[in-house]
């Protein structure tokens, strides 16, 4: 100390009284709690994975519909069509990468995949389902506290233009993702592990059988999904074989993501949440009561309401990209009156592995099938 030249003194003196005012702040921040020196709590950020016809509309909504919830649905279609003769094996380190740059609010991720000039938010796949979309500060006309029906923001906020998406993105506790084109969970351990990301799965199954026949009904609109699912098979397959050999992908991919998880350390294993469709509908509201706790979202009364309203009242239509909940009890039920036994038979010879794990009791008979007195739901 002695030794510094003169001139250095005052510049000395100033730096110690700076090292004494930094120790009182972090002293007084760490007594005071302040948000500004500890930890703030990160956005959650969840993805809900499922397939195609399993009720992720319906569990996609519990979230959208939810005031603090910046939503989106299936953003990576944007990049399967636009390689739509791609496979989804090439196509799953971009779906990756889509999936984090939108978890941390960065929507320029989209420019590879959509036209160039101007766009608006109703560029966005399926944006109306996000009513973060269609209130404050993306669109001023509802408010964020309100159920919006997706008719209604269609109408009033599609002129809105692309940027305030980032904008309502960032406003948010909680980045909510449905996506369908997943079909490993190795690919997302990077994710699960990413220090930027505060990441949660929820893992939507349903019925194999209920969802072959709900694809029955929707062959047409899913059809480039399914070729890029199939990759090189689809032209080899004969016409009648293909929703088999998609189911047998979509099964085979369930059971992975399962074992995958069990084999993951406690620590990332309590990110994964595992959810039958059935047991969501047979108790809709004590069911999403777990998984808004699960992810700290509070069931506001509102939501309480419209839960117990789209699962018993009137539906909302029949078109692929519904919610489609009317007496959705019933409807998880149909194909055990309207699959002939051969197609249920030969269906669970592909997916027997994965029904059996996830609780779905295979009916051996034809009568066994239309015997609605036998549940086939194990616990
Ligand atoms: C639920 O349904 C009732 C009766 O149809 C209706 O008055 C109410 O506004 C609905 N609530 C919600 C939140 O959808
Ligand atoms: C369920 O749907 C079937 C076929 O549409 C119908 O016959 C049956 O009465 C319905 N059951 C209930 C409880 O609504
Ligand atoms: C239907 O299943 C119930 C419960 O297992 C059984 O008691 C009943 O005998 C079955 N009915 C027919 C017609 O198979």
């Amino acid at each position: 100390m002695m030794i510094l030249p003169k001139k250095m003194k005052p510049l000395l003196f100033l730096i110690s009284q700076m090292a004494i005012f930094a120790l009182f702040l972090h002293l007084y921040g760490h007594n005071s709690n302040s948000p500004s020196t500890t930890e703030e709590p990160k956005p959650m950020h969840v993805l809900v994975l499922s397939s195609w016809r399993s009720g992720s509309s319906f569990v996609g909504q519990l979230f959208g519909q939810h005031p603090d919830v910046f939503y989106l649905m299936e953003p990576a279609w944007h990049i399967w069509m636009t390689f739509t003769h791609s496979t989804a094996w090439r196509l799953q380190m971009a779906v990756r990468d889509l999936i984090r740059a939108i978890f941390l609010c960065d929507m320029s991720v989209f420019d590879a995949y959509m036209k160039p000039g101007p766009r608006r938010q109703s560029s966005l796949f399926q944006w109306e389902n996000s009513r973060a979309l269609c209130s404050p500060p993306a669109c001023n006309i509802f408010s964020r506290d309100m159920i919006i029906p997706r008719a209604h923001c269609k109408l009033l906020c599609s002129q809105q233009p692309f940027e305030v998406v980032e904008k309502a993105c960032r406003s948010y506790s909680h980045v909510v993702l449905k996506e369908v084109r997943f079909f490993n969970l190795q690919m997302l351990y990077p994710l699960l592990r990413d220090p930027s990301l505060n990441l949660r799965i929820v893992h939507l199954v349903r019925d194999p059988r209920a969802v072959f026949r709900s694809r029955e009904h929707t062959t047409e609109e899913l059809m480039i999904d399914s070729r890029i699912v199939l990759g090189q098979h689809w032209e080899k397959l004969k016409k009648e074989d293909q929703p088999y050999y998609m189911m047998q992908v979509i099964c085979q991919s369930q059971l992975e993501i399962y074992k995958a998880v069990q084999s993951l350390p406690k620590a990332l294993r309590e990110r994964y949440m595992l959810i039958r469709y059935e047991d969501l509908v047979r108790n809709p509201i004590a069911r999403t009561a777990q998984i808004y706790e699960y992810v700290r979202l509070k069931f506001l009364p509102h939501l309480q309401t419209w839960v117990y309203n789209i699962t018993r009242g009137e539906g909302m239509g029949n078109h692929a990209f519904h919610t489609n909940a009317r007496n959705a009890l019933n409807v998880s039920q149909a194909w055990r009156w309207t699959l002939p036994y051969k197609k249920v038979s030969r269906l669970q010879k592909v997916c027997s592995d994965t029904m059996t794990l996830l609780g779905y009791q295979l009916v051996r008979s034809e009568q066994e099938q239309r015997n609605l007195s036998l549940d086939l739901l194990s616990t």
